[in-house]
This record gives C-alpha cells, structure tokens and sequence, in this order.
C-alpha cells in the first residue's frame, strides 16, 4: 500500500470539522488524492449503522455498541479504505479506531485488549498519523451547546463520561506518540488551523 491514513479525533465541540478542511487542503497542496471519509459511516452500510448508533430513541447496551462500531469499519475498510491505499490516494477520516478505546474503552467500560483484538481482526489497519484536537470538556460542551443542535444518544451522556472519554485519549497518545500530533483546540480557530498545518507538514517531511 503507498497511501496514508489520517485520522481526526476530538471531544464534542473540539472543531473537527475546520480541522479536517484544514489537513484536506494541505494534502491536495502537494498534489496527492484524498479520500474522505467518517466513521461510524462513510459506506451506505456504515452510515445506516451510524443513523441507528446515534438516534437517541434507542437504548444500545456497550458491547452492542461496539461491535456496531467494527461492524460499520469492518465495512469501510474493506470497501473504501485499502482500494483508496492501494491506489495510492490518502484517505482523511473523521475518527477511527482510537474513537472505540476512548468512547468504548474510555466512556463505557470496556477492555482495552478486547477492543484492540477487534482492531487487529475487523479495522486491520491502524492510521499513519492521528490529529487528536484536544479540549477541556466544559469549554467544548459549551460551543456544541452554542449550535443549538438536537443532541444525539452519544452526546447526551455526562460529563464524567467525557472526562473519560478525554483521559483515554491521552493514554493513547502517551502510548505511541509518534502516532499523535496533540492540537490544543481550546486556542482560536486560526491558531488550531495554524497548528494542523504544522503537523501535516512535519508528517510530509518525515515521509519524503
Ligand atoms: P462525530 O461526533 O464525530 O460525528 O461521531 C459520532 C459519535 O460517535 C461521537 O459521539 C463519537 C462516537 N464514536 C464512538 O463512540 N466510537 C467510535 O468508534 C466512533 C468512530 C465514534
């Protein structure tokens, strides 16, 4: 495979999506395809998941939850992620398995060694390079709040499930931080811009 994967992950209300506009136009800077994708979703099957994960109207236990998220990137692995790799395109997605060890593991509960034997049978592959836009839980409620938005079943959780959520995070940037560039989103939009920029650039730089 000659493609890379980058993910983006981030609290509720950590700016994810002026994020990945912003490593999407650094990417087709230099010239190079970019695929991009969400998760849970980003294949029909994937995203009937998705609708089904976040309605509120439904009662989901953790395991159930899960599996739901591997079963819809179990999916977009195989249908879109490694053609897109192998083609030589660089496939952008908003969250990827770090997203199930932080919400799942982190949030819910549950094991972390279950939850990466799932990675390494259903995911199979593991993001190059992950952005993770970090926020104080409080500061990124409060912007989400701000939309006005309905919230969905996952965001209507409380926030010691978020302080979870965010610590977990953490751990895993502490585990493989060569992995991770840590983006401090409580800054401006401009300056989290500035730093995504940054970050793609020195990944451009240490795979030339
Ligand atoms: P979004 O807010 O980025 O659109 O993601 C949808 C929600 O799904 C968000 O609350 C995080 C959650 N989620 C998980 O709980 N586990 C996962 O593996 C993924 C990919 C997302």
């Amino acid at each position: 495979m000659t493609g890379r994967l980058i993910s983006v992950e981030g609290g509720e209300g950590a700016g994810k999506s002026s994020a990945m506009a912003a490593v999407r136009a650094a990417i087709e800077g230099r010239g190079v395809e970019v695929v991009q994708t969400r998760e849970p979703g980003g294949t029909p099957v994937g995203e009937a998941i998705r609708t089904l994960l976040l309605d509120p109207a439904h009662s989901i236990c953790a395991e159930a939850e899960l599996l739901l998220m591997f079963a819809a990137r179990a999916q977009l692995v195989r249908e879109l992620v490694r053609p897109a790799l192998e083609r030589g395109a660089w496939v952008l997605s908003d969250r990827f398995t770090d997203a199930s060890f932080a919400y799942q593991g982190g949030g819910r509960g549950i094991d972390g060694g279950l939850i990466a034997e799932l990675e390494r049978w259903a995911a199979t592959l593991k993001p190059d390079l992950t952005l993770l836009l970090d926020v104080d839980v409080r500061q990124g409620h409060a912007r989400v709040a701000g939309r006005g938005a309905g919230k969905d079943r996952i965001e209507r959780e409380r926030e010691d499930f978020f302080e979870r959520v965010r610590a977990t995070y953490r751990q895993r940037v502490a585990a493989e931080p060569q992995r991770f560039a840590v983006i401090d989103a409580g800054q401006s939009q401009e300056a989290v811009i500035a730093a995504v920029t940054a970050a793609l650039d020195q990944a451009f730089a240490r795979w030339a």
